[in-house]
């Protein structure tokens, strides 16, 4: 039995030392945001934040997580109250798909967290792990600078257009 402190609540979990912490907030813990990508620690689609940094989930096993926060996107928000970098996404119309998004969003929500008003080259360093295979990356970097100026109370844009 292994205990994970998961969106700021103790779950207990029965499962193998070595299983993948994504395997077990999908298959345990029906915290499904975080997708199976590559499994390879090699497109980000997995990515959550542990201990406050972005992480591949799908390389990390469950018994080195011990007592860090495992942030997942469903503990940024909801649907009908979405986080600020959640919204920010929607502003910018940031998906596609969507399978990218929320290690995307987690990626974005890791940095702003140690670096509220990170340049564009900053932006860009933290979230090049995260791959999209839609090519909304451009899209994406536009959500991430509006997201840390709502968090730092600036001005929002006008919201992209939907097309
Ligand atoms: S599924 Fe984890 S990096 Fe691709
Ligand atoms: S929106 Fe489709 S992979 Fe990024």
């Amino acid at each position: 039995m292994i205990t994970l402190n998961v969106n700021g609540t103790a779950r207990a979990v029965e499962t193998d030392s070595a299983t993948p912490l994504l395997y077990v907030l999908r298959d345990h813990l029906a915290l499904n945001g975080a997708k199976f990508g590559c499994g390879l620690g090699q497109c980000g689609a997995c990515t959550v934040m542990i201990g406050g940094e972005a992480a591949f989930s799908c390389l990390v096993p469950v018994s080195l997580v011990g007592s860090r926060e495992v942030k997942t996107i469903e503990g940024l928000g909801t649907i009908d109250n979405p986080g600020v970098v959640q919204q920010a996404f929607i502003d910018e119309q940031a998906a596609q798909c969507g399978y990218c998004i929320a290690g995307m969003v987690m990626r974005a929500q890791a940095l702003l967290e140690r670096k509220p008003d990170p340049s564009d080259a900053e932006i860009r360093r933290a979230m090049a792990p995260s791959l999209c295979r839609c090519g909304t990356h451009m899209r994406i970097l536009r959500a991430v600078r509006r997201a840390a100026d709502a968090m730092r109370g600036a001005p929002a844009a006008a919201p992209v257009a939907l097309r």
